[in-house]
């Protein structure tokens, strides 16, 4: 009895994992509504203009937990798919990293692990998200 529950709880999981395995390369993005917040115009920021900007944080959470997520963990606690964001270093030297992973996404191997989002979220979005995960921020 016991070992035929267990089966199926293994069977669950197996399932569960090659299904995250195919959702990966095919991420459809969730716009974000940034209504509220500062336009910030073409040219890329180097570092995140809404830090401890409230409105931010409310837009970031929603932006985050449509298009990160999934990978990345609710509420930026990873799940182990992908890094806990909640480490990333907090000011302008996280911001770099954060802009670039976020204009290029993560090739490894010729997988795509994480899609690009340069063009596909605004400028506003993403800093949005950034201020978020920084709200969340671990040591
Ligand atoms: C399809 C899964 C997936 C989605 C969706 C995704 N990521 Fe990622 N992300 C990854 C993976 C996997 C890595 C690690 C890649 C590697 O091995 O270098 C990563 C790396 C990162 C890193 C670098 C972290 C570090 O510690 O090096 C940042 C920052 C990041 N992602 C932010 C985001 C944000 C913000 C979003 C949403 C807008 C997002 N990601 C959406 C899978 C994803």
């Amino acid at each position: 009895m016991t070992t035929r529950i267990r089966l199926a709880g293994g069977l669950l999981l197996g399932l569960m994992l090659a299904g995250g395995a195919f959702a990966h390369g095919d991420v459809q993005p969730q716009p974000v509504n940034t209504d509220g917040l500062e336009s910030l115009g073409t040219e890329w920021k180097e570092e995140n203009p809404y830090r401890g900007n409230a409105k931010a944080v409310t837009v970031g959470d929603s932006g985050y937990n449509q298009n990160c997520a999934r990978c990345h963990g609710l509420q930026v606690v990873s799940g182990g798919l992908a890094p806990d964001l909640r480490y990333l270093p907090t000011g302008k030297e996280g911001d770099e990293y954060f802009v670039e992973r976020m204009k290029h996404g993560a090739v490894v191997n010729g997988m795509t692990k994480m899609p690009a989002f340069d063009g596909i979220l605004s400028q506003e979005a993403m800093w949005a998200i950034r201020t978020y995960i920084e709200a969340k921020h671990e040591e």
